[in-house]
């Protein structure tokens, strides 16, 4: 049986479309090699956010063709934003690369194969079919992600997402429910819906089968064995009072809200083209609080984007101690081509003073999310359990409704709901023991 060898790259969506190659290479008979030198295919599903995005793959991809040059049969394939991208130079680049395709072609990875050596990317982009209708073969036995739409209509200067995923599609509101109820019958208890901008689905559907993103939200949470139900990533723009309604008055969606800033500055943000200012962010950080007062708000900041000033990157940080968030990703500036910044602004911003900002914001993060998770410290709370502490052997790993890692000891069970006492907490994680459940009362 032919072997294969996959490596991911990128955000959580790149992590879904793995899922499906992996389902969809199962289902043509192949197994998987536990590395790239065991393997008759090697896959790369690539990303290209940021520069270093492209630098962490073409290392790898090294090693390809070094595999290549010793053994000429292999089949290198390379998937993803960073192949798409690059459409008109990978094969011309790397020749040792047999077949490339993009984001919206993982469904025509088994037909590729077949042909190799054509040059996917250049021939289609979204194919209409959703990798999240193929078959998968998941990391974790107990969560999912569950793809809701594809591409992304925004048009942030500084991003290329919307050139490699293209135009916003949304998936159709049968195809994802009966994919969770299946999900649920195989173990699943905890869905994670995923897009580019999730709070825009079902704008680009037909008015009669038309379903809002908080009506989707809340008919996957009425799915029978669904415990918890997630999503990301929302634009702040886009979030309305019904999405925050179903956060508050359905009990299976969880108390967290990943919320892209960007930036604190709205001079920033203009130029950025978010169309909100630190005003509105802030507007809707206070109505969110208002419905769901412990909610976790987790967020993505970039530092030196074009212009960016002393005074700007200030009011980065003050947005943090304002917000309180609860953790963040934050991300150097890094010019993409064919993007409005990329290509006519200036990176103006000294890699000394980014570096600067950087390290000065990730210090504000972790104390504000240090401040923020102690309030758990006492708190007895449910942790879906993932299994086995990977620092410790004797203590469980599993995640709180907040979307913190929590280890703890005691007696548990991957995939099930426990209550843990928590007893200590860092910048992101919880730590305790399970709490001794009261037994139900006997009544003679
Ligand atoms: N440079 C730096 N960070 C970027 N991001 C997107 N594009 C860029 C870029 N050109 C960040 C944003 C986004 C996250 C996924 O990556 O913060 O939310
Ligand atoms: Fe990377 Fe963006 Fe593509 Fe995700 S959508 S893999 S973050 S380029």
């Amino acid at each position: 049986m032919p072997r294969f060898h996959l490596t991911t790259f990128g955000c959580q969506m790149n992590a879904h479309d793995s899922e499906r190659m992996r389902g969809l290479l199962v289902s043509l008979g192949y197994t998987e090699a536990p590395d790239r030198d065991a393997a008759e295919l090697i896959v790369f599903n690539t990303c290209t956010i940021r520069g270093s995005a492209d630098e962490r793959f073409l290392g790898n991809l090294g090693e390809a063709r070094r595999i290549k040059r010793e053994r000429p049969d292999v089949v290198v394939a390379v998937g993803g934003c960073w192949a798409q991208s690059q459409k008109e130079m990978v094969f011309r680049d790397f020749p040792f690369v047999d077949l490339a395709f993009g984001p919206g072609e993982v469904s025509r990875l088994g037909e590729l194969l077949a042909r190799e050596r054509i040059q996917a990317v250049g021939a289609f982009t979204f194919d209409g079919r959703f990798s999240g209708d193929l078959p998968s073969l998941r990391d974790r036995d107990h969560q999912a992600w569950v793809q809701i739409s594809v591409g992304c209509n925004c048009v942030c200067s500084y991003c290329i997402v919307p050139q490699v995923r293209g135009r916003e599609s949304s998936r159709d509101p049968e195809a994802i429910l009966a994919e969770v109820a299946s999900q649920a019958a195989d173990g699943v208890v905890e869905v994670t819906l995923l897009g580019q901008n999730v709070n825009s689905y079902g704008r680009d559907l037909p008015a009669d089968g038309r379903m809002r993103f908080a009506e989707l939200l809340a008919a996957v949470a009425a799915v029978p064995g669904i415990d918890r139900v997630r999503y990301t990533s929302p634009h702040p723009k886009d979030i309305r009072g019904d999405v925050i309604e179903v956060h508050r008055d359905v009990p299976e969606v969880c108390e967290h809200i990943h919320l892209p800033a960007q930036s604190g500055s709205s001079r920033v943000l203009r130029a950025m083209r978010r169309t909100y200012d630190r005003g509105r962010y802030l507007d809707l950080v206070a109505r969110i609080r208002d419905a769901v007062p412990d909610i976790a708000l987790t967020t993505d900041l970039i530092v030196g984007f074009p212009g960016e000033t002393d005074e700007d990157f200030r009011e980065t940080l003050s947005l943090v101690e304002e917000v309180g968030f609860d953790g963040a990703y934050t991300f150097v500036y890094s010019p993409r081509p064919g993007t409005e910044a990329g290509e006519s602004m200036d990176d103006d911003v000294s890699p000394e003073t980014k570096s600067d900002r950087i390290s000065a914001l990730i210090d504000t993060v972790q104390a504000t999310a240090r401040e923020r998770l102690a309030r758990h410290v006492g708190r007895v709370t449910e942790v879906l359990v993932e299994g086995r502490s990977r620092t410790d052997e004797s203590r469980w790993s599993g995640r709180t409704r907040h979307n913190v890692t929590a280890n703890f000891s005691g007696i548990a069970q991957p995939g099930t709901l426990v209550p843990v006492l928590i007893e200590t907490a860092t910048s992101t994680t919880l730590a305790g023991h399970v709490a001794a459940v009261a037994a139900p009362a006997v009544v003679a």
